[in-house]
Formats: structure tokens, C-alpha cells, sequence
């Protein structure tokens, strides 16, 4: 049987209960999951590596294998074909007393917290370690440094029925880290809260993550709890992985268009439809270049728009826009009509690539009359 450490003795990085140390934390490879009468795939030859330490969010609309997945992470659920490696091991191929002892190294919580309602917190923190048959007094001894760790010390004694959601979820992340899992599978975990608790509990994980070097995956379909503590995010999408990477990068650069438009509450990606619809194809005679450009790091506070009005002389004209935060880095997209542009097209792009935008012509507008006038007068 594997020793089980309290978890004020947990080093991050220590040899978790199973597997190697140096191997990622998590490897999925050509995973895909059929269920007898559905049709199609459930999740589709997917594979990804998450490593050791990482808070990778896992998003998708509902319906996308989300949970799926992650059911295929501690086995209960059994793949078609592929498989999942946790800390370097197989867990895909474990039965028995066998997967009994890999699922310790794996927490989980949910979005309904499963917490019992007939026991009080301590009474549920207790559960796990009453299942891996430790002593009374053992047990007794390793509440206490889990409530301190969640923040639920004086509630020690209070039942379900008098915690909030909070709470609740906080008792179902003491529990989940009960036996020192080096990974915790959170399936939702803040969507049934309120925005501040969610706040609260995503600070709390993240705490988590830092102080223990847990690795923690975090499926979600609210796009700003990955924006705000996960590390990389995978995007699923009808069972197929559509779009894998940093977080910053897939917010900043993202490939997919299901992933633009996940992404389109937080991020500027898309335009609204009805400022979409107007756009143009191609140049007619009375257009301007409707250029899309997105801001990254130090590029974000460079004054374009002085820059195109004083170096170019043009009239921009402002479509949509938004500067968002991301792991601290300032990540933004602006839309706009580079009014006037015409044959300063080439070197109005070559300008803006010098200063590290990224930018792309998305189409054209048919030339306001401000432009018009403006032009005409010149
Ligand atoms: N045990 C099962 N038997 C049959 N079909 C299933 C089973 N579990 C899941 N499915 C189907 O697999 C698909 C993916 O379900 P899953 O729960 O993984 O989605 P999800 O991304 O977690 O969605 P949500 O965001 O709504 O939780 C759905 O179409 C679902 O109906
Ligand atoms: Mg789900």
C-alpha cells in the first residue's frame, strides 16, 4: 500500500502515489469514446500532455465530451480506443485494488459539490481517509490542516445545509486533496456559483496550484475562468480537439472559428453582426480597408490611431474594440475603416507589423462622407 502524507508534508514535485515524478502529469493520446446507441464519436482521437504544475482548462459547449473526458481521466469511463497516462502510468488498463490506488493520486469536484448533507464538514472531509482505513486518531489529526488549507477551520462542525455554495465547494476541495492527489479534475466547479465566489474559489485553487505544485484541470464552458488562471487551454468541439495551446496565445491567435466565437465575450474577435453584414469582400471604388489588429504585450501601447491620423493622414473610423488582461499582459483587438487609406495601403500594413501588431484586412466599408469630404478637400 502507498504511504499517504499529509498534505502540510506535501513538496511540490514530490513522486506522486503512482507512476514517475518526470513524466507529464497527465497524457492522452488518440482517445476516442463511443456510447452504444449514440451516433458518432463522443470524443474523437483526441490527445493532448498536460504537464506537471499546470492549470490546463479544458472548454467546449455543452455537449462538446467535456466531462467525457475527464470521466476517461480517472477511468470511470473506459475508452474505445486510445489512452490516458497519469504520471507517466497507464490508468486506462487498471482494474481493481489497482486503479483504487491511482485514483488517490486523482481529486475531483463538481459543479454540484457532492457534498453529504447528513455529515458535517469534518465528517466529510473524513470520507476518504475512512475509505484508505486510517485510524481514528489519524484522521482526527489530518482535518484540521485541511479546513486551514480551504479556509473552512471554524466550520468544522457545521452541516451542508448551513455552508453557501462557496463553502460547499470549499469541503469538496478539502476532500478531493484528502489523500495528496498530485492532479484535481474540476468538472464546473465554479458554475453553479455566484461571479465574487467564483472569484473566491478560483484564487483558492490557484493558491492551491502555487503552495502544493498541484496540477489542475479545469473544465469549464465560462471562458473567463480559464482568462483568468488557466496556463494553456484545449478546445473541444463536437469530441475533437479544434484548438490547443498557451492560453494567452489561443485568446490572442485563435485558429478555429468555434474557438473565435467562444472566445467573443472576452476578446474582440468578431464583429457584431450587424456592423458584419456591412462589410464588403472586396475594394469597390468608394471603399476603405477595414483592418482588424490585434495588440500583445509592449504593441498595446503604442498610439496607432495618433499614428494613422498624423503619419498617414487618414481618417480611421473606429468599428468594435476591446483591451482586455491576460496573465497580466495587455491583449486587445480593434476593428476599424482605415479611412482613406488607398495606395498608402502597403505601407500603412508594413508600418503597423514594425510596431509588433498583428493585422489583417477583414474586408471593406463603402466610404463615409466625413472620409469623402475630407479626401475631396485635399
Ligand atoms: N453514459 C452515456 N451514455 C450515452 N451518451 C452519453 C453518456 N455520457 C455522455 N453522453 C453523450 O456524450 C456527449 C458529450 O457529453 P459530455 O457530458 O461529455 O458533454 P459536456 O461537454 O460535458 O457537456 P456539458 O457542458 O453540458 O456538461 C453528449 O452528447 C452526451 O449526451
Ligand atoms: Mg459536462
Amino acid at each position: 500500500m502507498n504511504a499517504i502524507v499529509p498534505i502540510t508534508e506535501f513538496q511540490a514535485g514530490a513522486t506522486s502515489a503512482i507512476g514517475r515524478a518526470d513524466a507529464p502529469a497527465i497524457q492522452i493520446e488518440r482517445l476516442t469514446k463511443r456510447f452504444p446507441g449514440v451516433a458518432g464519436a463522443v470524443l474523437d482521437d483526441v490527445s493532448l500532455t498536460i504537464d506537471r504544475g499546470d492549470i490546463y482548462g479544458i472548454i467546449g459547449r455543452s455537449g462538446a465530451g467535456k466531462s467525457t473526458l475527464v470521466r476517461c481521466i480517472n477511468a470511470l469511463e473506459r475508452p474505445s480506443a486510445g489512452r490516458v497516462l497519469v504520471s507517466g502510468r497507464e490508468i486506462t488498463n487498471l482494474y481493481g485494488r489497482a486503479l483504487r490506488t491511482a485514483r488517490r493520486d486523482i481529486g475531483m469536484i463538481f459543479q454540484h459539490f457532492n457534498v453529504l448533507s447528513s455529515s458535517t464538514v469534518a465528517g466529510n472531509v473524513a470520507l476518504p481517509f475512512k475509505v484508505a482505513g486510517l485510524s481514528r486518531a489519524e484522521i482526527a489529526r489530518r482535518i484540521p490542516p485541511l479546513l486551514e488549507l480551504v479556509g473552512l477551520a471554524h466550520k468544522a462542525d457545521a452541516y451542508p445545509s448551513e455552508l453557501s455554495g462557496g463553502q460547499k465547494q470549499r469541503v469538496g476541495i478539502a476532500r478531493a486533496l484528502a489523500l495528496n492527489p498530485s492532479v484535481l479534475l474540476c468538472d464546473e466547479a465554479t458554475s453553479a456559483l455566484d461571479p465574487e465566489t467564483t472569484e473566491q474559489i478560483l484564487a483558492l485553487l490557484r493558491d492551491i496550484n502555487r503552495k502544493l505544485g498541484l496540477t489542475i484541470v479545469l473544465i469549464t464552458h465560462e471562458m473567463h475562468v480559464v482568462r483568468d488562471i488557466a496556463t494553456r487551454v484545449a478546445v473541444l468541439d463536437h469530441g475533437r480537439l479544434v484548438e490547443e495551446g498557451a492560453t494567452f496565445d489561443v485568446l490572442a491567435f485563435p485558429k478555429s472559428r468555434v474557438a473565435r466565437s467562444f472566445l467573443s465575450g472576452l476578446v474582440a474577435h468578431e464583429l457584431p453582426p450587424v456592423v458584419a453584414s456591412q462589410l464588403l469582400p472586396e475594394p469597390v471604388a468608394e471603399s476603405d480597408p477595414v483592418l482588424r489588429i490585434v495588440f500583445t504585450g509592449e504593441a498595446a501601447h503604442e498610439p496607432i490611431v495618433a499614428a494613422l491620423v498624423t503619419q498617414f493622414q487618414l481618417q480611421p473610423n473606429i468599428l468594435h474594440g476591446r483591451i482586455d488582461y491576460v496573465a497580466e499582459r495587455p491583449l486587445g483587438v480593434l476593428t476599424l475603416v482605415a479611412g482613406g487609406a488607398g495606395a498608402k495601403l502597403p505601407d500603412l500594413l508594413s508600418y503597423l507589423a514594425s510596431l509588433g501588431l498583428t493585422v489583417e484586412v477583414i474586408g471593406h466599408a463603402i466610404r463615409s462622407a466625413v472620409t469623402r469630404r475630407h479626401s475631396a478637400a485635399r
